[in-house]
């Protein structure tokens, strides 16, 4: 099934063919039917080609807004047994499978390894991801694909290995150097073609056009760039279901915080995003119990997959905030995994954004725990942040800094590192300063 969705309110609402917008295509497409209601919902002023009125419960005024995500999916167990087909309906004969070492010693890779060598096309393995991949790793990545002539990337693994895949695929088509591409839109050029199949419920990062790379020894960089969304995403809840207890729960919470943080962006939060963050919310506060406590639920992993894209495609088009900001500098300096070093600061710094974010965590509140008590906005934005925190101290996550070896006195470095994700600070719905970093990291320690 292949489904085109036109949604271009400025243009208001011109028809378009299936794959000229985007197009998506797989059963189980949560995606579609979220943006599909954003398409029903919309009303078009025929004269001015502006949009009038979203949503009459939230009284949403816009005027525009873009959206891009991955042009098809597929949502399936056992679908990256089919990775080697797809790669052969894009053309290639010899793909580069990228991912790490403890994805190929649990067996991850096997499905998609037997795959290819049933569609003829020649596969080669780079397994040197390691998380949070520093420099050094994409190109030595670029010099092995080089010496094998490779016409095509699959990435396989959590974001690690999913976003070496994606700046490779784009480094070898392109033949920009990866020192010129860091930041917003400096991908200039064309990337092999793409697939990418997470195993952790996560990142999104197979529905974003985002790589973040380790720079020096601790600095955190982002490559922004529409080139680096790929032509597949590969949704395989088998791969999910032997992840162990701590990176089920932190890659998780990671997911949740990108649903909340694009619901809360201050810059591109749109109507597209917010319906996709909702939804993801609800799938993502569900099941991220049942996950972590019974390793046999297999549509509960395959919801937690599903809401973790929907979230990317959210966070891609609404981007996240002072959470990743603040999170950022306990991975570079202390190698704390990205989504526990979010699960530390998320309470805390949703306590400081409450006074610009009240009625919208209250609304959340109600999706991620349908069971919390109805009050005024201020309550049940308290209680959210409340319940989060327990929710990772439930999960047997770490809760304080300290718990991670940050000792008091680095605080100020941590505060110094965070003001410099000026990409990501823009985004925060109320201005983060110095001081307030500080504060903030020192109620998480
Ligand atoms: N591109 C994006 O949009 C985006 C968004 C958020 C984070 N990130 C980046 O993604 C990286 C983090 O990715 P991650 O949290 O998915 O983890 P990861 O890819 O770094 O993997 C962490 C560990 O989990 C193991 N693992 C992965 N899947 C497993 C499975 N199914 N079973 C057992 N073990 C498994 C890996 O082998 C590894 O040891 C960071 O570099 C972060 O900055 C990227
Ligand atoms: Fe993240």
């Amino acid at each position: 099934m292949t489904l085109g969705l036109a949604v271009t309110p400025m243009f208001g609402g011109r028809a378009v063919e299936a794959g000229e917008e985007w197009a998506l295509s797989g059963p189980a497409l949560v995606g579609i039917i979220a943006a599909a209601r954003v398409a029903a919902s919309l009303r078009i002023n025929g004269c001015n080609n502006r949009i009038v009125h979203f949503d009459p419960i939230r009284n949403y005024h816009m005027t525009s807004f873009t959206f891009q995500t991955t042009r098809s999916v597929i949502v399936e167990p056992g679908s990256s047994g089919q990775l080697g087909a797809l790669m052969a309906g894009l053309g290639c004969t010899n793909v580069l499978l990228v991912t790490d070492s403890g994805i190929m010693g649990l067996g991850l890779a096997t499905a998609a390894i037997d795959g290819f060598s049933d569609a003829g096309v020649n596969l080669s393995i780079f397994a040197d991801v390691v998380a949070d991949p520093p420099e050094e790793v994409i190109l030595s990545a670029v010099s092995d694909a080089k010496a094998k002539n490779v016409d095509g990337v699959v990435g396989l693994g959590g974001g690690s290995s999913m976003d070496v895949a994606k700046l490779l695929s784009f480094l070898l088509g392109s033949n920009q150097a990866l020192s010129d591409i860091y930041g917003v839109g400096m991908c200039q050029g064309e990337r092999l073609p793409l697939a990418l199949a997470p195993t952790t419920a996560g990142t999104g990062s197979e529905v974003t056009p985002i790589s973040i790379v380790t720079t020096g020894a601790s600095e955190k960089k982002g490559v922004v760039s529409p080139q680096l969304l790929p032509d597949w995403a590969v949704l395989d809840a088998d791969l999910t279901l032997d992840l162990p207890k701590h990176i089920t729960a932190a890659t998780g919470i990671d997911a949740m915080v990108h649903a909340i943080e694009a619901y809360t962006s201050k810059v591109k939060k749109n109507p597209m995003s917010d319906c996709l963050a909702k939804e993801a919310l609800r799938l993502l506060g569900t099941n991220i119990r049942t996950v972590c406590e019974n390793k046999d639920a297999r549509q509960a992993r395959s919801d937690m997959l599903l809401g973790s894209m929907l979230a990317g495609m959210a966070f891609s088009n609404a981007p996240v905030a002072a959470v990743h900001a603040l999170a950022y500098p306990l991975g570079g300096h202390f190698h704390v995994p990205h989504g526990l070093s979010n699960s530390l600061v998320l309470p805390h710094v949703m306590r400081f954004n409450i006074p610009a974010t009240r009625d919208a965590y209250a609304e959340l509140a109600s999706i991620v725990f349908p069971d919390v008590e109805q009050g005024s906005a201020e309550i049940m934005a308290v209680e959210m942040t409340r319940r989060l925190a327990q929710l990772a101290d439930d999960l047997g996550l770490e809760t304080r800094l300290r718990d991670v070896g940050v000792s008091q006195n680095q605080i100020p470095m941590l505060a110094e590192d965070a003001m410099k994700q000026t990409r990501l600070l823009v985004n925060n719905p109320r201005e983060m300063t110095y001081d307030a970093a500080l504060e903030i990291y020192q109620q998480a320690h």
